[in-house]
């Protein structure tokens, strides 16, 4: 691939303190993201995923790792700085109901970030809270409304908005559509793909299972207790899954057809994700995996 590098993860490892461990929550991750492409992260609740992209926004300040955007690393920016390249990162969260504050009006809740960035107000502000509501599917007369008096999906179209209004180049949509009915699942997926090629963004998809990622995605990456297992184009990625744990992951994906359904083998994996307090030596899937031997319990597998 000869396209542009918008972002290079290298190394990022976030541990927390839990009283008085040390959690790892991401260990030693590894990621490129091209310009104009959808890379899907996909993995069990609790592997990490929302930990990468905070981090990756600085939200969270990593434990040790780069990240670089647009080539320069995030740690050299001051505060500043940082707040100016914020405006080109941008996040829309899982939840609808709680990432939205109950007492702002929509118009304030997407004029927030204008306000914060200098980019508009008075007038100016108010119609381009239109267009932005326009420009997500909802009806601009609704934006002296409250968040409760929409749906879960118009609640999570504000939501991108919101992220939408400061023009960003990267948006990191974190399980933006796991909260939502199934219905409304696709809507919301289709509305992100026109915007990614009416507006030239870049997204890092956040899912915790392979089912919808496909749609979107051009590229996958799966990620296990931390670690970064499997990435592959989804083409790829669904044609030939090479770790067990992706494989046991697309198994589990219901096919519509009921004498496929019937037939497929679904790979069930015994127990279940590890405690990040308390994780396996060696690799960290071996607790777990069909095909473990002894030396899996001793050293984890380098990266190929
Ligand atoms: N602030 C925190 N303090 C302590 N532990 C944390 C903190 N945030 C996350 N963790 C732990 O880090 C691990 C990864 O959490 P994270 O939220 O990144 O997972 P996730 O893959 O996004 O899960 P989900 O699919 O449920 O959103 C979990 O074990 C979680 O309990
Ligand atoms: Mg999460």
């Amino acid at each position: 691939m000869n396209k542009k590098l918008l972002l290079k993860v290298r190394g990022l490892t976030k541990q927390f303190k839990v009283g008085k461990k040390l959690l790892t929550a991401v260990s030693n991750f590894n990621l490129n993201v091209y310009h104009g492409e959808t890379l899907g992260l996909v993995g069990e609740s609790g592997c990490g995923k929302s930990t990468v992209g905070r981090t990756i926004l600085r939200l969270l300040e990593p434990t040790s790792g780069t990240v670089a955007f647009q080539g320069t690393d995030l740690s050299t920016y001051s505060k500043h700085e940082m707040k100016k390249i914020r405006r080109k990162m941008q996040i829309v969260f899982q939840d609808p109901y709680a990432s939205l504050n109950p007492r702002m009006t929509v118009e304030d809740i997407i004029g927030e970030p204008l306000d914060i960035h200098h980019l508009a107000s008075g007038k100016m502000r108010k119609r381009r809270v239109e267009e932005l509501l326009q420009l997500v599917g909802l009806n601009p007369n609704h934006m002296s409304r409250f968040p409760h008096e929409f749906s879960g999906g118009q609640r999570q179209r504000i939501g991108i908005a919101r992220a939408l209004a400061v023009e960003p180049e990267f948006i990191i949509c974190d399980e933006p559509i796991s909260a939502l009915d199934v219905s409304i699942q696709a809507q919301v997926v289709n509305l992100l793909k026109e915007l990614q090629q009416q507006m030239n963004l870049t997204y890092l998809f956040i899912a915790h299972d392979l089912s919808m990622i496909k749609y979107i995605s051009d590229r996958v990456a799966v990620m296990y207790l931390g670690h970064l297992v499997e990435q592959a184009t989804s083409e790829e990625l669904y044609r030939n899954p090479l770790h067990p744990y992706t494989q046991a992951l697309l198994s589990s994906i219901p096919i519509p057809d009921p004498d496929i359904e019937k037939r497929r083998n679904r790979i069930v994996l015994k127990g279940e994700v590890p405690n990040p307090l308390n994780p396996p030596s060696g690799c960290s899937f071996c607790t777990r995996c069909p095909r473990a031997q002894p030396i899996c319990f001793e050293k984890a597998p380098e990266w190929r």
